[in-house]
């Protein structure tokens, strides 16, 4: 069956069953490899990507439940050949330890920045209590959060 939808604002019709997840069709229908699978049951977040400006968790997100919807991944969140502020900072921070689930940690973070560009800490912790990180990099997302943040 035939969906529609725009990823990083490039239009994408993709065949396949209505229950894919978004995932499956960010990752092999239009090869954007930023997404990553890390449970797969909506539980870590390591899959999160931005669906209609909201976090989605792409793994258990149908296709058919976003056909038309506008997507971004991590890959659309530069512009114009720049790294997002939140992508420089993770760089700056040196967040990542193994980085597996570090898009989805930045797609969250980019969200709450969109919504509230000037986040307390208390704020920052809550916003990204659902993205999970085996490597324990907390403290450094949450400093890299505070150094995008006015
Ligand atoms: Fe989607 Fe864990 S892979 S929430």
């Amino acid at each position: 069956m035939a969906f529609s939808l725009t990823v990083n604002g490039h239009r994408h019709t993709v065949d396949v069953a209505p229950d894919t997840p978004l995932l499956w069709v960010v990752r092999d229908e239009i090869g954007l490899k930023g997404t990553k699978f890390g449970c797969g049951a909506g539980l870590c977040g390591a899959c999160t990507v931005h669906v209609n400006g909201q976090p989605a968790r792409s793994c258990s997100t149908p296709v058919e439940m976003v056909d038309g919807a506008d997507i971004t991944t991590i890959e659309g969140l530069m512009s114009e050949g720049q790294l997002h502020p939140l992508q420089q900072a993770w760089i700056d921070e040196g967040v990542p330890q193994c980085g597996y689930c570090q898009s989805g940690q930045i797609m969250t973070a980019a969200h709450l920045l969109a919504n509230n560009p000037s986040p307390s800490r208390e704020d920052i912790v809550t916003a990204m209590t659902g993205n999970l990180c085996r490597c324990g990099t907390y403290a450094r997302i949450v400093a890299a959060v505070e150094a995008v943040a006015g």
